[in-house]
């Protein structure tokens, strides 16, 4: 008989590992308390755009002609309780309000409302990204709510996959983490993994606080890098240098290497932020705040490269942005995702707008969101929508189709033949040979 799997929260983490589970031969049962995500995923459709997500899903999901049907949804803590052997714990863990801090309240709610349904031996995996010592105290509090007391045990295995790559980082992970307090545990984490692991994925073990440490060191890492390159950027504009040939040749350096070295407006989204925040405010209470009070500044250099972009633009269009219309190009935190959760290309065009310019927002997936979140703003149906009668055109979110997109037929459509590359991704020589001033950050003016 397959395994039995619950995943606990169908956002963009446990929609994808729901399917994932599917797709690796076990029962699964995705529960979400949002009626709504519910019934869109019992229709086989994804509540986010995440490419290769839906058809994976469909491949699953009860009730599709063709499908498996080992895939199902629930909103029921009690069928959720009575059906699973493994419960995966997917809810997220968004930064409070006002506070650096994580709000647990997810977590917690999701933890004591499936407690009461543990009437047999169980594993609860937890994925969510926590605070280090969280996983310890879940232990004691499952052990102490389940019907089946210390059969009913935890694991926390954290979560790497990146929005655009969700579904491959899930099934081909580049590393399996798990932190648990049994060998019964991590036998049946082996017997999950079993396929990855075959392929060739490391399965490394460690205790709770190492495995919720793991996942916030990583994220804390990457957004230095991208930060170094960055600060690296303010010393080019000083200095009249090109940080992208700086980041290529240090990148040839292996210990270095080149990925996440891209300068540019910054990261955001729903996680590297605010996970850095909530590593920091748990140092804090643990007295290690001095270790980690360099991420102070990785987050600074961080959002100081949002305010930079927009006195580029406003020095590019005048001094002023008065009368000014400005596109941009990208919403989304990152291409290949709608996220716009703290989105860099947003706050930039949030900004612009505030300070009195004309802003048109064009982006291939993040519309609908955007518009949600900054109803004030003008959108535009394309690209070529957005740029007209533009007095200069930044662009934020680095999408495949701004690369392809066409200077000289984006020229007829502005006003002013001005580009803000804020990504560093465009190709200056083809813009500027079709008469585009091209700017971006951490480059020379020309
Ligand atoms: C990040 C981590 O990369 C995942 O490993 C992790 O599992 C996930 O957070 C999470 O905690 O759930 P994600 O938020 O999808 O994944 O996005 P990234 O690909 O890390 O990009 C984050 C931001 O950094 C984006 O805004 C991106 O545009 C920016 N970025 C990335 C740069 O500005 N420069 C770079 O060189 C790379």
């Amino acid at each position: 008989m397959a395994l039995k799997i619950t995943v606990i929260g169908t956002g963009y983490l446990g929609a994808t590992h729901a399917a994932a589970m599917a797709e690796l031969g076990f029962e699964v049962l995705g529960l979400d308390v949002v009626p709504e995500k519910i019934e869109m995923l019992r229709r086989g459709e994804v509540p986010m755009y995440e490419p290769g997500l839906e058809e994976l899903l469909r491949r699953h999901v009860a009730g599709f002609e063709g499908s498996t049907g080992r895939l199902r949804f629930t909103t029921s803590y009690e069928e959720a309780g009575a059906f699973g052997e493994v419960h995966f714990v997917c809810v997220n863990t968004p930064q409070k309000h006002g506070e650096y801090a994580c709000d647990m309240s997810y977590v917690e709610s999701a933890f004591s409302s499936l407690a009461p349904h543990l009437d047999r031996p169980a594993l609860v995996v937890g994925k969510s990204t926590v605070p280090v010592g969280s996983a310890a105290r879940l232990a004691r509090l499952l052990a102490a709510q389940a019907p089946a007391g210390e059969a009913a045990e935890l694991a926390w295995n954290p979560e790497f996959l990146r929005e655009g790559f969700a579904v491959d980082d899930t099934l081909h992970p580049d590393r399996i983490v798990v932190g648990v307090a049994s060998e019964r545990a991590e036998a049946l984490l082996r017997e999950i993994y079993a396929t990855p692991v075959g392929e060739g994925s490391p399965f490394v073990v460690m205790d709770y606080p190492t495995a919720e440490l793991v996942k916030t060191a990583a994220n804390s890492f990457l957004a230095t890098k991208i930060s170094f390159i960055n600060a690296m950027a303010e010393v080019c504009e000083a200095a009249d240098g090109d940080v992208v040939k700086l980041a290529e040749a240090i990148g040839h350096d292996e210990r270095i290497g080149k990925k996440f070295l891209r300068a540019g407006v910054g990261f955001g989204g729903g996680c590297l932020p605010k996970d850095i925040r909530a590593f920091m405010a748990r140092a804090g209470e643990l007295g290690a705040d001095q270790a980690l009070t360099f991420l102070r500044e990785v987050d600074s250099i961080n959002m100081r490269r949002r305010g930079h972009m927009v006195e580029l633009t406003r020095d590019a269009v005048g001094g002023t942005f008065l009368g000014k219309r400005v596109a941009v190009l990208g919403a989304t935190f990152k291409p290949d995702s709608d996220d716009v959760r703290d989105s860099p290309a947003l706050n930039v065009a949030g900004q612009i707008h505030l300070q009195g310019g004309q802003v048109t927002v064009y982006d291939p997936k993040g519309m609908a969101n955007a518009r949600r979140l900054f109803p004030t703003l003008g959108y535009a149906d394309s690209a070529l929508e957005a740029v007209r009668g533009a007095d200069a055109v930044l662009h934020l979110t680095e999408w495949r189709e701004f690369r392809e997109l066409d200077p000289a037929v984006l020229g007829e459509a502005v006003t002013a033949r001005r580009i803000l590359d804020g990504r560093n991704a465009l190709d200056p020589e083809l813009w500027r040979k079709a008469g585009w001033t091209y700017r971006a950050l951490g480059r020379p003016k020309a």
